[in-house]
């Protein structure tokens, strides 16, 4: 057992009960095969499965593009304002038993919109189970629309004129989908126009694609985080900047290792992030096809690097100094992380 820690349970015990905000969270892959069976039922929709054991069956992926194909597919059981506010409720109850007080999700409303879903159904859902995550659990959360990178910009233009409407309720916007082959340079005006509609600015860079597309992030796309960014490892400058800058990288383990990015958990790159000054948080990207909520990911990392007491406080307080929060209440979440560590 490493520092501070006399056994597996109980370094699972201080993981639980560490307060924790998560800042990469696709509300679509947080759908568990149970709701999709249930959501098809009730919108008469056919999914090409006969069982749940069918479908978890199914999430065996070699790479981003495998999961991307099935990822798509089941969010096409989403058809209703209900549907959308099942699926968000549903994840807050699994956020809140991990002790999760703050939650960043992302949403994809072209998933939706190009199957005939307005934009207005599922910003309702979603965001009426966000304000009764507020009041039945005490958890606070925002909102970043993500354009899908293998589309056009033309069609992230488009996608953000609908979301004019409901700025109040979306706090920024983010880049994800397909990485190799669409780089953040493909969609800096649109993001231009985001940021200076108010909006905060993070996009997926650094997952398979390359160092290069890290920088673009940054210079072209001017992120306020990088979603994982593992492949700045690659590049020792980046990597300098990254720290120097003090960019928060919204790191997925599980993810990382249902989609190939790693071969081995034991492989994974975040204590080499952590050791080298970058603002590391863990994350669960999509929880219902990659194994596992945010407790689960803490886990699986602190088991397999061995990490400390410390590191684990530094990933909880990494993630509440990342988080789009105002000062006071970062202040109020890392000295409760503060009192409990
Ligand atoms: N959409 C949902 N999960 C994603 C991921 N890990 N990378 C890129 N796009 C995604
Ligand atoms: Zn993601």
């Amino acid at each position: 057992m490493p520092e501070g820690f006399v056994s597996a349970a109980e370094r699972a015990a201080f993981i639980a009960g560490l307060p924790k905000a998560e800042l990469h969270l696709h509300i679509e892959g947080s759908l568990e095969p149970e709701l999709m069976f249930e959501l098809a039922q009730r919108n008469n929709v056919a999914i090409p499965f006969a069982s749940v054991e069918e479908v978890r069956a199914a999430y065996a992926f070699s790479n981003l593009q495998d999961f991307l194909d099935i990822y798509y597919q089941g969010m096409g059981v989403l058809h209703t304002e209900r549907d959308f506010y099942d699926l968000t409720a549903a994840y807050c109850a699994r956020a809140d038993a991990d002790n999760v007080r703050h939650i960043e999700i992302f949403f994809d409303p072209q998933g939706h919109t190009s199957r005939g879903v307005a934009f207005a159904t599922v910003i309702a859902g979603i965001t009426r189970a966000l304000d009764d995550a507020r009041t039945t659990y005490g958890m606070t959360s925002k909102l970043i629309l993500c354009f899908l990178r293998h589309l056009s910009e033309a069609d992230a233009e488009a996608t953000l004129d609908e979301a004019l409407p409901y700025l109040d309720r979306i706090a920024g916007v983010g880049l994800d989908s397909s990485e190799v082959g669409h780089p953040p340079s493909k969609f800096e005006r649109v993001f231009a126009r985001a940021k200076g509609l108010g909006l905060k600015i993070v996009a997926h860079a650094g997952e398979e694609g390359p160092p290069a597309y890290v920088h673009e992030a940054l210079d072209l796309l001017k992120v306020d985080r990088i979603d994982h960014g593992n492949r700045s490892l690659e590049d020792t400058a980046l990597v300098k900047r990254l720290a120097g800058e003090s960019m928060t990288l919204t790191v997925c383990p599980l993810s990382n290792l249902k989609l190939c990015v790693v071969r081995d958990i034991a492989d994974h790159p975040l204590k080499t992030m952590l050791d080298a000054g970058l603002h590391a948080t863990v994350n669960s990207d999509d929880p219902s096809y990659f194994g596992g909520y945010v407790n689960a990911n803490y886990l699986a990392v602190a088991d397999a690097l061995d990490l400390s007491r410390a590191d684990l406080v530094t990933l909880a307080r990494n993630s509440f100094t990342g988080s789009f929060l105002g000062d006071a209440e970062k202040a109020r979440h890392l000295a409760a992380i503060d009192a409990y560590a």
